[in-house]
C-alpha cells in the first residue's frame, strides 16, 4: 500500500502533539510493551559496551533500560521532540534532535539499533530502513517493533472494530502511518541482506479498564476531534468505543505488536 501522497502533515503536528495527555499515553505505553521489548533484546544479546541507537525514543524507557545494560557503551537516544529529549539524561546516555527520514550516521556506528512505534509512521520507511541498516556495524543487529491490525478484523464488537479501523484510515491519510505494513518486516529485513533474520507476533487479550485498554481509550481520545471534524466517527461512536474500552466486562484481542530483526 503506497501511503506517501497528498499526506496533511508530520507526526506530532496535530496528531500526537505532545502535550500532558499525550505524555501520559506514551508513559503507559512503555509501561504495557517495555516487558516485551527488553525481553526480546535480552534474548538477541545487548553486550556491555555496545554502542546503541534508541530511534524516537519518546519517554526514552527503553534507552534507559539500555544504558542500565552497556556500563562500557553508551545509548545514543533520537526524538524529533525537543522537550521529550530534554529528560533523557544519565552517564552514558547521549540524546540527539535527529530527524531518521533525512538526518544521517555514519556507516557501521552502531552494535544495536531499536526502534518501536516510530517506523509505520514514517513515509519513505523503506528507505529509513534501508539508511538504518548501514548504520549497523558487522556483527551488530537492528530491532523493530509496530503495531499490526489483523486483530480488529474479526473482533465480534462492532463498535470498537469500526472505530478502530477509522482510526487507522485516519492517520494512514494525515500522517501516512500504516497499520499493517509491520507484517512485512522480516521479509524487507532479509531483502536488505541481513542474517538471522526472525519475527514473532504477540497478540493480547485486553480487558476493559485495564492498562492496554486505558492506552487504547487514551490514544482515541487524543484523536477525538479529527475524528469527529474529520467524519470518521460520530461523537456517540467515539463515545461507544471509549465506554467499552473502560467496561470491566469487554474483553477482546488488542492490535498486535510485531517484532522483527536481523543482523549485518
Ligand atoms: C509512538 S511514539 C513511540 C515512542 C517510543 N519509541 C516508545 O515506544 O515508547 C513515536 C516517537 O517517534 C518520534 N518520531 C516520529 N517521527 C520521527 C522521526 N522522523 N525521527 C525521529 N523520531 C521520530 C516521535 O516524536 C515519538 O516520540
Amino acid at each position: 500500500m503506497t501511503t506517501e501522497t497528498a499526506l496533511v502533515e508530520k507526526y506530532g503536528e496535530t496528531l500526537f502533539a505532545l502535550d500532558a495527555p499525550e505524555r501520559n499515553r506514551l508513559t503507559l505505553l512503555g509501561e504495557v510493551f517495555d516487558p516485551l521489548s527488553t525481553a526480546t533484546l535480552t534474548r538477541l544479546g545487548v553486550g556491555r559496551s555496545a554502542r546503541c541507537l534508541e530511534v524516537g525514543a519518546g519517554t526514552g524507557s527503553i534507552a534507559r533500560w539500555l544504558a542500565s545494560q552497556v556500563p562500557g557503551g553508551e545509548v545514543v537516544a533520537t526524538d524529533l521532540n525537543e522537550a521529550l529529549l530534554a529528560r533523557l539524561t544519565g552517564p552514558n546516555l547521549v540524546p540527539l534532535r535527529h530527524d531518521v527520514t533525512v538526518d544521517p550516521f555514519p556507516e557501521s556506528s552502531f552494535d544495536v539499533i531499536h526502534a518501536r512505534f516510530v517506523l509505520s509512521h514514517l513515509p519513505g520507511r523503506l528507505d529509513v530502513l534501508r539508511r538504518m541498516s548501514s548504520w549497523l556495524r558487522p556483527g551488530g543487529f537492528l530491532m523493530f517493533e509496530s503495531f499490526s491490525w489483523f486483530p480488529i478484523d474479526s473482533s465480534p464488537h462492532p463498535a470498537y472494530r469500526h472505530a478502530m479501523q477509522r482510526w487507522s484510515e485516519l492517520i494512514l491519510s494525515t500522517i501516512g502511518t500504516d497499520s499493517r505494513w509491520s507484517r512485512a518486516l522480516p521479509t524487507v529485513l532479509a531483502e536488505y541482506g541481513l542474517a538471522d533474520v526472525g519475527a514473532e507476533t504477540f497478540t493480547r487479550h485486553m480487558r476493559g479498564g485495564g492498562p492496554l485498554a486505558e492506552f487504547w481509550w487514551q490514544t482515541l481520545r487524543m484523536s477525538r476531534r479529527q475524528l469527529i471534524d474529520g467524519g470518521y466517527l460520530t461523537t456517540q461512536q467515539v463515545l461507544d468505543v471509549q465506554r467499552l474500552l473502560r467496561d470491566p466486562g469487554f474483553w477482546d484481542l488488542a492490535p498486535a505488536v510485531t517484532q522483527a530483526w536481523g543482523r549485518r
